[in-house]
Protein backbone atom coordinates (compact mmCIF):
# COMPACT_ATOMS: atom_id res chain seq x y z
CA UNK A 1 0.00 0.00 0.00
CA UNK A 2 1.23 3.82 -1.01
CA UNK A 3 0.62 5.05 3.04
CA UNK A 4 3.03 1.65 4.23
CA UNK A 5 5.85 3.83 2.76
CA UNK A 6 5.45 6.52 5.01
CA UNK A 7 4.58 4.71 8.12
CA UNK A 8 7.05 5.49 10.83
CA UNK A 9 5.78 2.80 13.42
CA UNK A 10 8.33 0.93 14.75
CA UNK A 11 10.84 3.90 14.44
CA UNK A 12 11.77 6.33 17.17
CA UNK A 13 12.66 10.43 16.55
CA UNK A 14 14.85 12.80 18.45
CA UNK A 15 12.83 16.61 18.10
CA UNK A 16 14.81 19.66 19.15
CA UNK A 17 12.92 22.34 20.12
CA UNK A 18 10.11 20.35 20.52
CA UNK A 19 7.79 23.13 22.76
CA UNK A 20 5.74 24.49 19.92
CA UNK A 21 6.21 26.01 16.62
CA UNK A 22 7.39 24.10 14.11
CA UNK A 23 9.67 21.34 16.61
CA UNK A 24 5.62 20.31 18.30
CA UNK A 25 4.26 20.21 14.86
CA UNK A 26 7.08 17.58 13.54
CA UNK A 27 7.12 15.84 16.78
CA UNK A 28 3.05 15.34 16.22
CA UNK A 29 3.92 14.65 12.65
CA UNK A 30 6.04 11.71 13.87
CA UNK A 31 4.25 10.33 16.55
CA UNK A 32 0.84 10.76 14.10
CA UNK A 33 3.13 8.28 11.40
CA UNK A 34 3.68 5.75 14.40
CA UNK A 35 7.09 6.65 15.74
CA UNK A 36 8.13 6.78 19.81
CA UNK A 37 9.59 10.88 19.83
CA UNK A 38 11.99 11.53 22.51
CA UNK A 39 11.32 15.60 22.83
CA UNK A 40 14.09 17.71 23.67
CA UNK A 41 13.22 21.51 24.39
CA UNK A 42 15.06 24.13 26.52
CA UNK A 43 11.63 25.88 28.18
CA UNK A 44 10.29 23.09 30.47
CA UNK A 45 6.85 24.61 30.53
CA UNK A 46 6.62 24.37 26.88
CA UNK A 47 7.88 20.70 26.86
CA UNK A 48 5.63 19.80 29.36
CA UNK A 49 2.84 20.72 27.43
CA UNK A 50 4.08 19.44 24.07
CA UNK A 51 4.55 15.98 26.20
CA UNK A 52 1.03 16.44 27.64
CA UNK A 53 -0.58 16.24 24.04
CA UNK A 54 1.34 13.80 22.48
CA UNK A 55 0.57 11.18 25.08
CA UNK A 56 -2.62 12.26 25.06
CA UNK A 57 -3.19 11.15 21.52
CA UNK A 58 -1.59 7.85 22.73
CA UNK A 59 2.35 8.38 21.72
CA UNK A 60 5.46 6.94 23.66
CA UNK A 61 7.29 9.93 24.16
CA UNK A 62 10.58 10.66 26.45
CA UNK A 63 10.66 14.32 27.43
CA UNK A 64 13.98 16.09 27.90
CA UNK A 65 14.34 19.28 29.15
CA UNK A 66 17.58 21.07 27.97
CA UNK A 67 19.58 23.70 25.73
CA UNK A 68 20.91 22.66 22.13
CA UNK A 69 23.92 24.68 23.19
CA UNK A 70 25.02 21.89 25.62
CA UNK A 71 26.94 19.19 24.26
CA UNK A 72 26.70 17.12 27.13
CA UNK A 73 23.25 17.11 27.51
CA UNK A 74 22.64 16.55 23.99
CA UNK A 75 24.96 13.36 24.16
CA UNK A 76 23.41 12.28 27.50
CA UNK A 77 19.74 13.29 25.63
CA UNK A 78 20.62 11.11 22.31
CA UNK A 79 22.05 7.95 25.42
CA UNK A 80 18.46 8.58 27.31
CA UNK A 81 16.53 8.01 23.71
CA UNK A 82 18.30 4.79 22.89
CA UNK A 83 17.73 3.50 25.71
CA UNK A 84 14.27 4.78 26.95
CA UNK A 85 12.22 4.27 23.50
CA UNK A 86 14.84 1.50 22.28
CA UNK A 87 16.82 3.36 19.43
CA UNK A 88 17.01 5.83 17.30
CA UNK A 89 15.64 6.13 13.87
CA UNK A 90 15.10 9.43 13.09
CA UNK A 91 17.10 12.77 14.37
CA UNK A 92 15.02 16.21 13.68
CA UNK A 93 17.55 19.57 14.30
CA UNK A 94 14.77 22.20 14.79
CA UNK A 95 16.00 24.27 17.61
CA UNK A 96 16.51 27.91 15.84
CA UNK A 97 16.68 31.31 16.74
CA UNK A 98 16.75 34.77 15.07
CA UNK A 99 18.31 38.08 15.47
CA UNK A 100 16.52 40.38 18.72
CA UNK A 101 15.64 42.41 16.38
CA UNK A 102 16.39 43.39 12.37
CA UNK A 103 19.31 45.40 11.73
CA UNK A 104 21.99 46.15 9.13
CA UNK A 105 25.68 43.83 9.89
CA UNK A 106 27.49 46.70 10.40
CA UNK A 107 25.20 48.25 13.52
CA UNK A 108 24.94 44.24 14.64
CA UNK A 109 25.71 43.80 18.14
CA UNK A 110 28.64 40.50 18.60
CA UNK A 111 26.48 39.25 21.19
CA UNK A 112 23.67 38.82 19.00
CA UNK A 113 25.56 37.42 16.28
CA UNK A 114 27.40 34.51 18.20
CA UNK A 115 24.07 33.76 20.45
CA UNK A 116 22.62 33.00 16.35
CA UNK A 117 25.21 31.28 15.08
CA UNK A 118 26.03 29.19 18.65
CA UNK A 119 22.39 27.95 18.78
CA UNK A 120 21.40 27.79 14.76
CA UNK A 121 25.21 26.40 13.65
CA UNK A 122 26.49 24.95 17.49
CA UNK A 123 22.98 23.32 18.59
CA UNK A 124 23.22 21.18 15.07
CA UNK A 125 26.53 20.40 16.01
CA UNK A 126 26.13 19.22 18.95
CA UNK A 127 22.42 17.42 18.03
CA UNK A 128 24.04 15.72 15.10
CA UNK A 129 27.35 14.18 16.62
CA UNK A 130 26.09 11.74 19.26
CA UNK A 131 23.28 10.76 16.88
CA UNK A 132 25.43 10.10 13.89
CA UNK A 133 27.72 8.09 16.33
CA UNK A 134 24.58 5.59 16.95
CA UNK A 135 23.50 5.67 13.54
CA UNK A 136 26.53 4.92 11.97
CA UNK A 137 27.08 2.33 14.18
CA UNK A 138 23.26 0.78 12.98
CA UNK A 139 24.25 1.69 9.23
CA UNK A 140 21.19 3.72 8.77
CA UNK A 141 18.79 6.70 10.13
CA UNK A 142 17.48 9.76 8.62
CA UNK A 143 18.38 13.45 9.46
CA UNK A 144 16.10 16.11 9.21
CA UNK A 145 17.91 19.80 9.51
CA UNK A 146 15.46 22.55 9.48
CA UNK A 147 17.16 25.65 7.79
CA UNK A 148 15.22 28.41 5.97
CA UNK A 149 14.68 29.76 2.60
CA UNK A 150 16.73 32.35 3.98
CA UNK A 151 19.60 29.60 3.50
CA UNK A 152 19.17 30.06 -0.05
CA UNK A 153 18.38 33.74 -0.43
CA UNK A 154 18.88 37.09 1.76
CA UNK A 155 16.59 37.71 4.21
CA UNK A 156 17.21 41.91 3.53
CA UNK A 157 15.02 41.62 0.96
CA UNK A 158 12.10 41.84 3.51
CA UNK A 159 13.92 42.03 6.16
CA UNK A 160 17.84 42.32 7.59
CA UNK A 161 18.76 39.34 9.47
CA UNK A 162 22.59 38.86 8.49
CA UNK A 163 23.40 36.29 11.29
CA UNK A 164 19.86 34.68 10.73
CA UNK A 165 20.97 34.61 7.04
CA UNK A 166 24.65 33.23 7.75
CA UNK A 167 23.31 30.53 10.44
CA UNK A 168 20.78 29.13 7.38
CA UNK A 169 22.85 29.59 4.45
CA UNK A 170 25.45 26.84 6.52
CA UNK A 171 23.29 24.70 7.30
CA UNK A 172 22.22 24.35 3.54
CA UNK A 173 25.87 23.48 2.76
CA UNK A 174 26.19 21.19 5.88
CA UNK A 175 23.38 19.29 5.00
CA UNK A 176 25.11 18.58 1.46
CA UNK A 177 28.37 17.79 2.90
CA UNK A 178 26.69 15.14 5.04
CA UNK A 179 25.23 13.43 2.89
CA UNK A 180 27.74 12.82 1.10
CA UNK A 181 29.78 11.36 3.93
CA UNK A 182 26.98 9.30 5.12
CA UNK A 183 25.83 7.96 1.64
CA UNK A 184 27.52 5.07 2.17
CA UNK A 185 26.28 4.13 5.58
CA UNK A 186 22.72 4.15 5.04
CA UNK A 187 21.64 7.49 6.78
CA UNK A 188 19.78 10.10 4.51
CA UNK A 189 21.02 13.80 5.28
CA UNK A 190 18.20 16.00 4.43
CA UNK A 191 17.03 19.63 4.97
CA UNK A 192 13.31 21.53 5.25
CA UNK A 193 13.46 25.02 4.29
CA UNK A 194 10.54 26.85 5.47
CA UNK A 195 9.35 29.92 4.09
CA UNK A 196 7.14 32.06 6.77
CA UNK A 197 4.97 30.08 9.35
CA UNK A 198 2.75 30.99 11.59
CA UNK A 199 4.05 29.97 15.33
CA UNK A 200 2.98 31.14 18.83
CA UNK A 201 5.95 33.69 18.42
CA UNK A 202 5.93 34.65 14.93
CA UNK A 203 5.17 37.01 13.41
CA UNK A 204 6.08 39.23 16.30
CA UNK A 205 3.22 41.85 14.91
CA UNK A 206 0.55 42.36 12.57
CA UNK A 207 2.48 44.80 10.14
CA UNK A 208 5.05 42.45 9.85
CA UNK A 209 2.06 39.21 9.51
CA UNK A 210 0.76 41.58 6.64
CA UNK A 211 4.43 41.87 5.46
CA UNK A 212 5.18 38.40 4.86
CA UNK A 213 1.88 37.68 3.05
CA UNK A 214 2.72 40.30 0.73
CA UNK A 215 6.09 38.94 -0.24
CA UNK A 216 4.59 35.31 -0.48
CA UNK A 217 3.10 34.46 -4.26
CA UNK A 218 0.38 32.63 -2.55
CA UNK A 219 -0.54 35.73 -0.59
CA UNK A 220 -0.20 34.26 3.06
CA UNK A 221 1.56 32.78 5.55
CA UNK A 222 1.40 29.17 6.05
CA UNK A 223 -0.09 27.13 9.27
CA UNK A 224 2.62 25.14 11.64
CA UNK A 225 0.72 22.01 10.70
CA UNK A 226 1.67 22.58 7.23
CA UNK A 227 4.97 21.16 7.76
CA UNK A 228 3.70 17.76 8.78
CA UNK A 229 3.91 16.06 5.26
CA UNK A 230 7.31 16.88 3.95
CA UNK A 231 8.49 16.36 7.66
CA UNK A 232 6.77 12.62 7.26
CA UNK A 233 8.12 12.31 4.05
CA UNK A 234 11.67 12.71 4.68
CA UNK A 235 11.68 10.81 7.74
CA UNK A 236 10.33 7.55 6.45
CA UNK A 237 10.60 5.06 3.58
CA UNK A 238 9.43 7.47 1.00
CA UNK A 239 12.78 8.81 1.03
CA UNK A 240 15.37 6.49 0.94
CA UNK A 241 16.82 7.66 -2.33
CA UNK A 242 17.21 11.20 -1.59
CA UNK A 243 20.39 12.48 0.50
CA UNK A 244 22.25 15.62 0.78
CA UNK A 245 19.09 17.53 -0.60
CA UNK A 246 16.48 21.03 0.29
CA UNK A 247 13.05 20.71 0.68
CA UNK A 248 11.50 23.97 0.36
CA UNK A 249 8.15 25.12 1.28
CA UNK A 250 7.65 28.80 0.90
CA UNK A 251 4.42 29.74 -0.85
CA UNK A 252 6.45 29.79 -3.96
CA UNK A 253 9.41 33.33 -2.34
CA UNK A 254 12.21 31.64 -4.19
CA UNK A 255 10.60 30.53 -7.42
CA UNK A 256 10.21 34.34 -7.94
N1 LIG B 1 8.37 29.97 11.65
C1 LIG B 1 8.96 30.32 10.53
O1 LIG B 1 8.41 31.11 9.76
C2 LIG B 1 10.28 29.72 10.15
C3 LIG B 1 10.76 30.00 8.86
C4 LIG B 1 11.96 29.45 8.45
C5 LIG B 1 12.68 28.66 9.31
N2 LIG B 1 12.21 28.41 10.57
C6 LIG B 1 13.05 27.57 11.42
O2 LIG B 1 12.27 26.57 12.03
C7 LIG B 1 12.82 26.26 13.32
C8 LIG B 1 11.72 26.38 14.37
O3 LIG B 1 11.23 27.71 14.32
P1 LIG B 1 9.82 28.15 14.95
O4 LIG B 1 9.30 29.23 14.09
O5 LIG B 1 9.01 26.95 15.25
O6 LIG B 1 10.36 28.82 16.29
P2 LIG B 1 9.62 29.03 17.70
O7 LIG B 1 10.38 30.15 18.34
O8 LIG B 1 8.15 29.13 17.52
O9 LIG B 1 9.94 27.66 18.45
C9 LIG B 1 11.29 27.29 18.69
C10 LIG B 1 11.31 26.27 19.82
O10 LIG B 1 12.68 25.91 20.04
C11 LIG B 1 13.01 26.14 21.40
N3 LIG B 1 14.40 26.56 21.48
C12 LIG B 1 14.92 27.74 21.07
N4 LIG B 1 16.23 27.77 21.36
C13 LIG B 1 16.54 26.60 21.95
C14 LIG B 1 17.73 26.06 22.48
N5 LIG B 1 18.87 26.78 22.48
N6 LIG B 1 17.70 24.80 23.00
C15 LIG B 1 16.55 24.08 23.02
N7 LIG B 1 15.38 24.56 22.57
C16 LIG B 1 15.38 25.80 22.03
C17 LIG B 1 12.07 27.24 21.87
O11 LIG B 1 11.92 27.25 23.29
C18 LIG B 1 10.79 26.85 21.13
O12 LIG B 1 10.05 25.89 21.82
C19 LIG B 1 13.98 27.21 13.52
O13 LIG B 1 15.19 26.59 13.18
C20 LIG B 1 13.66 28.34 12.57
O14 LIG B 1 14.82 29.05 12.15
C21 LIG B 1 11.04 28.93 11.01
Amino acid sequence: MTADIFSLAGRVAFVTGAGQGLGRAMAEAMAEAGAAVALFERDPELLAETEAALVEDGARVLAIAGDVTDANALAAAIDATVQGLGGLDIVIANAGISEAAPGLFHEMPREDWERVIEVNLGGVYNTLRPALAHMVAEGRGKLILIGSMFGLAAAAGIFPRPAYAASKGAVVNLTRELGLEYALHGIQVNALLPGFFRTKTRPRNPDLARAMAAYTPMGRIAEADEIKGAAIFLASRASDFMTGQMLVLDGGVLAR
